[in-house]
């Protein structure tokens, strides 16, 4: 049987967005079962209208499914995306995590495989504290804080071993460079791999470090 990942994230104007399509191409290219899920945009209209490309956003993602607590309920593993905000994850990530009581409650989000993604408009503004925030719920549904660690020749270019960043620079639209699509391709895979480690598969060869 294949591994399901559920990818769910928050984006307001596409970088998360383009992060969690990568992390889909790279998961369906390792034969897993994808659910890829915006969480719901909870924002204010003037808010939203307010800032043109995250009115864009919003409205290029209005018919894409929103994130249900099923989503990870049904996965192996659940890649948690959030853009940082004052150094923490967003308002409408932390909405969706807080939906997720019951199934808590119930155990139902234990035992599964956890990682984490994020961006922000600089390099020091706060990804490493966002993916901890991250894994801090992570710890309390009882999950597998895979971290990528240093386990490949990337994480030693993308330079983060919390999880995988970005940094947007000063006009937040900074593309994905190719450290940061390599970084979420690894990410994907090596999580992928616990999972099946976790149901009895023996472990992939990892590349050497150097
Ligand atoms: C209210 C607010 C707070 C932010 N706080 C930070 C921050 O603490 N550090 C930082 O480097 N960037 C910060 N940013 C920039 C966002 O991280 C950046 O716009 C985001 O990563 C882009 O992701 P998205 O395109 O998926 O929305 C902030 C942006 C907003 C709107």
């Amino acid at each position: 049987m294949s591994i399901h990942v559920a990818i769910v994230y928050y984006s307001a104007t596409g970088t998360l967005q383009e992060m969690a399509e990568r992390l889909e191409q790279a998961a369906l290219a390792a034969g897993a079962s994808v659910r890829r899920r915006h969480v719901r945009e909870i924002a204010p209209r003037e808010a939203i209208e307010s800032r043109e490309e995250w009115a864009a956003h919003v409205a290029a993602v209005a018919d894409e499914p929103v994130a249900e607590p099923d989503d990870v309920v049904w996965a192996d593993v659940v890649l948690l995306g959030s853009p940082t905000r004052f150094g923490n994850v967003t308002s409408q990530f932390q909405a969706f995590i807080d939906t997720l009581g019951p199934h808590w409650s119930e155990g139902k989000l234990a035992d599964k495989v956890y990682a984490g993604f994020t961006s922000s408009q600089t390099a020091h503004g706060g990804q490493e504290s966002t993916l901890l925030s991250i894994y801090r719920m992570v710890a309390h549904f009882g999950g597998l804080v895979v971290a990528p660690g240093y386990t490949d020749p990337v994480k030693f270019v993308d330079g983060n071993p919390y999880g995988v960043s970005h940094a947007t620079g000063a006009q937040n639209d900074a593309p994905l460079d190719d450290a940061a699509l390599e970084a979420l391709d690894h990410l994907a895979n090596r999580t992928i791999d616990i999972a099946n480690r976790l149901k009895g598969a023996p472990a992939e060869a990892p590349r050497p470090l150097g």
